[in-house]
């Protein structure tokens, strides 16, 4: 498939928080992979990204084995992420924040800007675009000289977002983005998503809200103590009764 995940295991000292973890996700879905705290998750997006590296197991991208390389490399390959908790540049404006997602493509940008000013003016200038246009896709355009901290925390992660996509990603791999949102904040992020869906990105999510989950995801991976205890579309996974008394358990209604 696009990312397949193969008896993946991540341990720290005596601590297995991922555990024989096998997953597949196609190009272009929605995969949640949801799951109590402390159940590995956001680790499984550490070692996909390459934070760490696995003590065992493979992980293919596109066909090819990426596991154990270096996160600039697995960046490279068309990978970008969000954090659990914001990672902003507290000092930059919004639009800023953007455009440091975005590599220039020249290599040697100084040179480049000394000897031809013309072209390096006109780079700058499609880079600014394309952030703008980001930053109208989640709609904050308003906000792009604002000082990047001093926006509501669910407009920073609007910023977070932004950021990431603004690498081109192939998939990219968003941790909690519902979290600390309100409704009205959430129902956006879900109209966001699909769009982003629907751009040819494939989204790798962890979430709590599962009225999110349900109303956004193909398909759904369900940890528990660092294990698969199940996998599927909403409907299967909620239905499941191992799923319901790790997980679900009172949200049953759902
Ligand atoms: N760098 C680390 N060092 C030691 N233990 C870790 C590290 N990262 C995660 N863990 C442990 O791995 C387990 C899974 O954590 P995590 O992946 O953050 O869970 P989740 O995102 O599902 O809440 C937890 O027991 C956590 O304490
Ligand atoms: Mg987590």
């Amino acid at each position: 498939m696009f990312l397949d995940l193969e008896h993946l295991t991540m341990r720290f000292g005596g601590v297995v928080a991922v555990n024989d973890v096998t997953l597949s996700i196609g190009r272009g879905e929605i995969h949640g992979l949801i799951g109590p705290n402390g159940s590995g998750k956001t680790t499984i997006f550490n070692v996909v990204s390459g934070y760490y590296k696995p003590t065992s197991g493979k992980i293919s991208f596109e066909g090819a084995q990426i596991s154990g390389l270096p996160a600039h490399q697995i960046t490279g390959r068309g990978f970008a992420r969000t954090f659990q908790n914001l990672r902003l540049f507290k000092s930059m404006t919004v639009l800023d924040n953007v455009l440091v997602g975005m590599e220039r493509h020249t290599k040697t940008s100084l040179w480049r800007a000394m000897l031809d000013p013309v072209a390096t003016q006109r780079e700058d200038k499609l880079l600014t675009e394309k952030a703008m246009s980001l930053l109208n896709l989640f709609g904050i355009a308003e906000f792009a000289h604002a000082r990047a901290t001093s926006l509501p925390y669910g407009n920073q992660r609007r910023v977070e977002m932004a950021r990431a996509l603004a690498t081109d990603p192939k998939i990219v791999l968003l941790d909690e983005p519902a979290s600390g949102l309100n409704e009205t904040e959430t129902d956006a992020l879900r109209e966001t998503l699909l769009k982003i869906r629907d751009s040819g990105v494939t989204i790798f999510i962890v979430e709590h809200d599962m009225k999110l989950v349900k109303s956004v995801c193909d398909s759904i991976t369900v940890l528990d103590y660092g294990k698969k205890i199940a996998e599927g579309c909403y409907a299967d996974v909620s239905r499941d009764q191992v799923v319901i008394e790790a997980y679900l358990g009172k949200e049953e209604d759902l």
